[in-house]
């Protein structure tokens, strides 16, 4: 999609619709409405002064000009109320710009750049972006083949965003080329996570990894096959592995510019597709599961932002690939394995499989020396219970490192709350024959149980644990920027976190 700022006459271009936004209970109408207004019989204002149109958030009123207008259709887009508007107001204004492309199947549109108090242009003009982009998306890999000759989609092609001056028009474009990559490498996110198990294996996992490796990129990638895992002494991410025929494959991305201050590591859980194991789900529950890999596609979508982002932080991706199977060779229930750094673990659910392959994968990020370590992972389906389909939850030791993390989802439009980690809770996961177990058990708190099993392995170094479970995966559409499947969370979190740091 063509995404631009534009300075000059709004309706001086022939162009399939012309988007104009209104705030709720506006009492003058712009300019540009005005406009408009008188061209088309005042049928506008019409609108608004009778009521029939009130600028609720995501309201549409569509207005065919008959020629007495460059534009095919005029439509005013409500955005809610002014007060309470902020810079996700224009990340979903621009998805909500596609919904109209396509009842209108407008191919072209121009936009009458929306002011929100606060928000800098450039940010504007990066939500709005995004949204535009987030919101067209499709996953379409499987769609239309030979067989069925399907008509492509009359898609938004243009887009231009009318502002007032010339300074504007400057921040604006900015803006709008790093809406664009935030949402480039998110929509790379969602598109590994959409890509269904069979086709997503750990091995397909590392080859994605790898081709992030281009010169210039200052990317750089380790792959540790299964021998080398062994060889670690990866214990617990093997066992997990086991029931598959995919042998597991470990992931090490590294960032390192010339004089970086800090150091970060980034662990995702990168379970290809989760089962339950021994302790198998029930059919219901594992029609999705192919998306228990979302916190490593966000390693991944992040490390293909930072060679345009070029934060001045070290940054490790870390990620152990392995797939949660039932078989003879599978791991037990009752089993004790022996993680990385010597802790046992009593396994008594398989299904409790993602917090065994993050013991050994935040072991290891650990051994890289990082100033704090941010996992990632579809944890608990507790956490749905708790929190729904759009909040993640975050749960760490550093008071710090999560207020920074929430301010940063708010800002992306990627909501985070916290949770305690609640130490007393400790004494549920602990085991009578090993030094922990894996499971909580009828307790309830299960978000907090399972970051405290992760607490183990990440001692004193800063910390945060995102339990993505929830907004990984979109069935309701509850957000226009973020269409059905996987919605590539954590990506613009993260990225925007380090530009911030
Ligand atoms: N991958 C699941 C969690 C999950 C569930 C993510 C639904 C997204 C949607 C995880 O491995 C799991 O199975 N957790 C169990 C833990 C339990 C056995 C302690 C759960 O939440 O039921
Ligand atoms: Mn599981
Ligand atoms: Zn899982």
């Amino acid at each position: 999609m063509q995404i631009e700022a534009t300075q000059g006459e709004l309706f001086g271009h022939t162009v399939d619709v012309a988007v104009l936004p209104v705030f709720s209970g506006i009492k003058r109408l712009s300019g540009v409405i005005q406009l408009a207004d008188k061209a088309l019989d005042e049928i506008l204002s019409g609108a608004i002064e009778s009521g029939q149109f009130e600028g609720k958030e995501g309201e549409r009123f569509t207005v065919t000009t008959l020629g007495l207008l460059k534009a095919k259709r005029v439509v005013l887009l409500g955005l809610g109320s002014k007060d309470g508007a902020s810079v996700d107001t224009l990340r979903k204004f621009g998805g909500l710009l596609v919904r109209v492309a396509r009842e209108t199947k407008a191919s072209s549109m121009v936009v009458a750049m929306p002011l929100v108090s606060d928000v800098p242009s450039r940010a504007a003009g990066q939500a709005i972006a995004e949204g535009l982009e987030l919101g067209s998306y499709r996953f379409h890999t499987f769609k239309g083949t030979q067989h069925k000759k399907e008509k492509p989609l009359r898609e938004l092609k243009r887009v231009s965003l009318f502002v007032e001056d010339a300074k504007t028009l400057k921040l604006v474009t900015e803006g709008i080329a790093r809406g664009k990559s935030f949402a480039e490498a998110t929509i790379l996110a969602r598109d590994l996570v959409n890509t269904p198990s069979a086709d997503m294996t750990p091995m397909h996992m590392a080859e994605v990894a790898k081709s992030l490796v281009t010169r210039g990129s200052g990317i750089h990638c380790k792959v540790l096959d299964q021998k080398a895992m062994e060889r670690m002494g990866m214990g617990a991410a093997l066992a997990v592995a086991r029931g598959s025929m995919h042998a597991p494959v470990g992931i090490h991305l590294s960032y390192r510019p010339a004089k970086a201050k800090k150091r970060i590591a980034i662990v995702g859980k990168a379970v290809t597709f989760d089962s339950g194991g021994l302790s198998i789900k029930p059919s219901d529950g594992m029609m999705t599961m192919k998306i228990d890999m979302a916190g490593a596609a966000a390693v991944i979508g992040l490390f293909k932002l930072l060679p345009v982002l070029k934060p001045n932080v070290e940054v490790e991706g870390i990620f152990l690939a392995v797939e949660n199977m039932p078989s003879g060779s599978a791991y037990r229930p009752g089993d004790v394995v022996t993680a990385m750094d010597g802790t046992t673990i009593e396994v008594l659910n398989t299904d409790a499989e993602g917090r065994v392959t993050l013991a050994d994968a935040l072991t290891y990020a650990k051994k890289q020396e990082p100033d704090m370590i941010i996992d990632l992972a579809t944890l608990t389906g507790a956490c749905i219970v708790a929190l729904g389909e759009d909040v993640a939850a975050v749960l760490g030791n550093n008071e710090s490192l999560t207020q920074k993390l929430i301010v940063s989802g708010k800002e992306t439009g990627e909501p985070l709350w916290a949770l305690p980690l609640y130490e007393p809770y400790t004494q549920f996961i602990r085991s009578k024959i090993a030094d922990i177990k894996n499971i909580g058990g009828g307790h309830g708190g299960g978000v907090i149980t399972a970051a405290l099993f992760l607490k183990t392995f990440v001692g004193d170094t800063p910390w945060a644990h995102l339990d993505i479970a929830g907004p990984s995966y979109t069935e309701k559409e509850t957000r226009p920027e973020q269409p059905y499947g996987a919605s590539g969370y954590g990506v613009r979190l993260l990225a925007n976190f380090l530009s911030n740091m």
